[in-house]
């Protein structure tokens, strides 16, 4: 009897069909507008080759150690953030609960952003861009009502997703879409290196000019590990809730970022080579998918149908990502106020379309209003990314190696010892002692309280 009940509530949590649907969840996740639109853009902001080395150096870092961390801490758990912290040691669901507001701040302005990727799908449809791409983006996105229409029509799309319960749509969708997005991917980098003049921007995504890498960098590079990984927030405790226990935790937490920094990759040799070779300047910032690409696409054989469909796959990315955003407030809202699910989605997304307004509004009408010398919507962005995310991840990090204890999470990683983990002492050291300290050394320089 007591067995059978066991049963019917991990049924009725839901656990992933199989470990592949899992890892492209968790990869769906993890692969979004960030891999696609942020970093090939943070890259030509930041120096090219300096940042995609800090990068690939956190990457390694801190990608496969906390990935790991958050796992153990939801299968651990079995709950939602705040409730698997909580049922670990009661004292600390406020390391969930950080995760779930930020993670709402977040969706706020993604939503934004991925009504951009809407507004683009319809016009490649319609036939194109024709004139000049970035007067054309930028006008697009400073407009006061366009922009925010396309913002409710993504939120629509990522709430009515999510009503309909995330287990079997997200692990299914995410199956057949993120391979359809790698393959396309693949294609476009083809295109955009082959490009006459791409050489350039080839050089200057790959050589790293070590005498670029400043504080700044740093930052920038450590806030789009988190963001791309979709760490410090709880996300991937939730998802880690979903694991069956015996399945082998050690082998995902490698295999998703991996995935998910072949993806961001691929994404700078679609994107950067072409600027080069197009005449475009890599610094552009968060323009730069929405300018080039089409610019790209405009130069290829059946570009127009190519381009449809590309920025259709952005969409699913982006989606599979705000899904996985906004269960994690949906989950708790239900969890803790008891609210039905629907009226759950009601509430939080016209408090998360508020938000979204003012972001779009600070593209144009609202560019004046500043926060700490920033707009809006960078204040947003920049406070979650360098700060909230950051944070998350450190008491997280404190959470496993001293208060859960290091000693209890890897038996929770082994499967109580079944499974071989070759690098359990580095990861220890790693947990316990070097990541707190770089964490804290990269916060307070974020925060202007040090200089690198
Ligand atoms: N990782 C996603 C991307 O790269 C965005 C995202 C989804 C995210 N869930 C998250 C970021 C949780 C931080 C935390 O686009």
């Amino acid at each position: 009897m007591a067995q059978m009940t066991s049963t019917l509530e991990q049924q009725s949590r839901g656990q992933w069909k199989s470990s592949f649907g899992f890892v492209m969840a968790a990869a769906g996740s993890a692969v979004g507008l960030g891999n696609l639109w942020k970093f090939p853009y943070l890259a030509g902001k930041n120096g090219g080759g300096a940042f995609v080395a800090v990068y690939l150096f956190f990457i390694v870092l801190i990608g496969f150690t906390l990935i790991l961390a958050e796992m153990a801490v939801g299968r651990k758990g079995q709950s939602d953030a705040y409730n698997s912290f909580k049922a670990i040691n009661k004292n600390w669901g406020f390391v969930g609960l950080i995760g779930i507001v930020t993670s709402f701040l977040i969706l706020s302005f993604y939503n934004v952003i991925g009504g951009w990727v809407i507004k683009y799908i319809v016009e490649m449809a319609l036939g194109g861009i024709s004139g000049d791409y970035a007067n054309y983006f930028v006008g697009f996105i400073s407009s006061p009502v366009a922009p925010i229409v396309y913002t409710l029509l993504f939120l629509g799309a990522t709430a009515t997703i999510v009503l309909g319960g995330i287990a079997g749509g997200i692990e299914k969708a995410s199956k057949v879409m993120m391979p359809a997005l790698f393959v396309l991917l693949v294609v476009v980098a083809l295109r955009s290196v082959t490009l006459p003049g791409a050489g350039e921007g080839l050089k200057f995504f790959l050589t790293p000019d070590f005498s670029k890498i400043t504080g700044s960098v740093i930052v920038a590079a450590l806030g789009q590990v988190f963001f791309s990984l979709s760490l410090g927030m709880g996300v991937m405790v939730t998802y880690g809730s979903y694991l069956s226990k015996g399945e082998n935790m050690i082998k995902n937490a490698f295999v998703v970022p991996a995935l998910d920094t072949l993806v961001a990759l691929l994404a700078g040799f679609a994107i950067l080579p072409a600027v080069f070779a197009l005449g475009f300047e890599p610094s552009a910032g968060p323009g730069l998918m929405f300018i080039t690409l089409p610019a790209v696409f405009a130069k290829m054989p059946m570009g127009g149908l190519f381009s449809v469909v590309f920025f259709i796959l952005v969409l699913f990315a982006a989606l599979s990502s705000s899904i996985s955003l906004l269960e994690a407030s949906v989950s708790f809202t239900i969890d803790q106020f008891g609210l039905e699910r629907k009226k759950a989605i009601a509430y939080l997304s016209c408090v998360v379309f508020v938000i979204g307004v003012l972001c779009s509004l600070a593209n144009g009408p609202m560019a004046e209003v500043k926060f700490f010398g920033r707009n809006f919507f960078d204040l947003l962005a920049d406070f979650t990314d360098n700060i909230c995310l950051p944070v998350g991840g450190l008491l997280t990090l404190l959470f496993v190696g001293y208060v859960w204890k290091d000693k209890n999470a890897i038996r929770e990683i082994t499967n109580e010892g079944d499974l071989a983990f070759p690098v359990e002492k580095l990861w220890t050291v790693m947990i316990k002692f070097v990541l707190p300290v770089v964490l804290t050394i990269i916060l307070l320089t974020s925060m202007g309280f040090i200089k690198l």
